[in-house]
């Protein structure tokens, strides 16, 4: 089953209540909340304050993505504002299954991101404990960029990985999922994807939602 997480890295900031709404009635499975610090990558989006608010618009999953230096001090704020997943860069933990557990134990399902250029067995001793693989199939920073070709074959390694583990864990990507490059990833294995500027310029995101999924 193919789920679907729209980037609201894409929605209109003044509106997102009624954009993740919007989302939310054309059938998606979850909410992408890309946070970012400014120093972990170059832009700054929002914090657990507008996902405490966004919390009383929807009863959507909320997939969030810390794109922060030291998320460690910031999880707890996270999980409290309503966040139902939260995940971590690798490259930005310096104890990395300390942190999964951490979150965990605040009552959220926990994920990793790995960067285009960061290999696999970056994961490999946390696959027992997390919930969520996500390949970023692009460098983190900016919506509306170009899919890095080679992480479809990163995604299909990453696939095989999951399944030796025997675990249930998600395999998401995010960064260039569109109409055009979907199949690529779904063939790969893929089973959570995120989409920002695609689904957000769709005139019918319910069409553009079920094109996503193959149906
Ligand atoms: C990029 C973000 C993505 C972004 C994807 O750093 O993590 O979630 O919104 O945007 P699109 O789907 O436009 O590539
Ligand atoms: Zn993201």
């Amino acid at each position: 089953m193919i789920k679907i997480s729209p980037s609201m890295l894409s929605s209109n900031f003044c509106a997102m209540g009624a954009d993740a709404k919007k989302m939310e009635i054309a059938g998606a499975d979850m909410l992408h909340l890309d946070i970012m610090d400014g120093t972990y990558v170059p832009k700054i989006t929002f914090g657990s304050d507008i996902i405490a608010a966004l919390r009383k618009e929807t009863g959507l999953f909320f997939d969030v993505h810390l794109m922060i230096q030291h998320p460690e001090n910031h999880i707890a704020d996270f999980a409290k504002a309503g966040a139902d997943l939260i995940t971590v860069h690798a490259e930005a933990a310096g104890h990395l299954q300390r942190l999964v557990c951490a979150i965990k134990e605040l009552g959220c399902k926990a994920g990793v991101a790995l960067n285009p250029a960061t290999p696999l067995d970056t994961v490999k001793w946390v696959l027992d404990d997390i919930d969520l693989l996500l390949i970023m199939t692009v460098n983190p920073g900016y919506g509306g960029q170009k899919l890095i070709p080679q992480t479809i074959r990163k995604t299909a390694e990453a696939y095989e990985m999951i399944k030796a583990s025997g675990r249930d864990i998600m395999l998401e990507v995010d960064g260039g999922v569109n109409d055009k490059t979907v199949h690529m990833f779904r063939e790969a294995g893929a089973n959570v994807l995120v989409s920002g500027s695609y689904l957000f310029a769709a005139e019918d995101p319910k069409a553009a939602m079920k094109l996503l999924r193959g149906e």
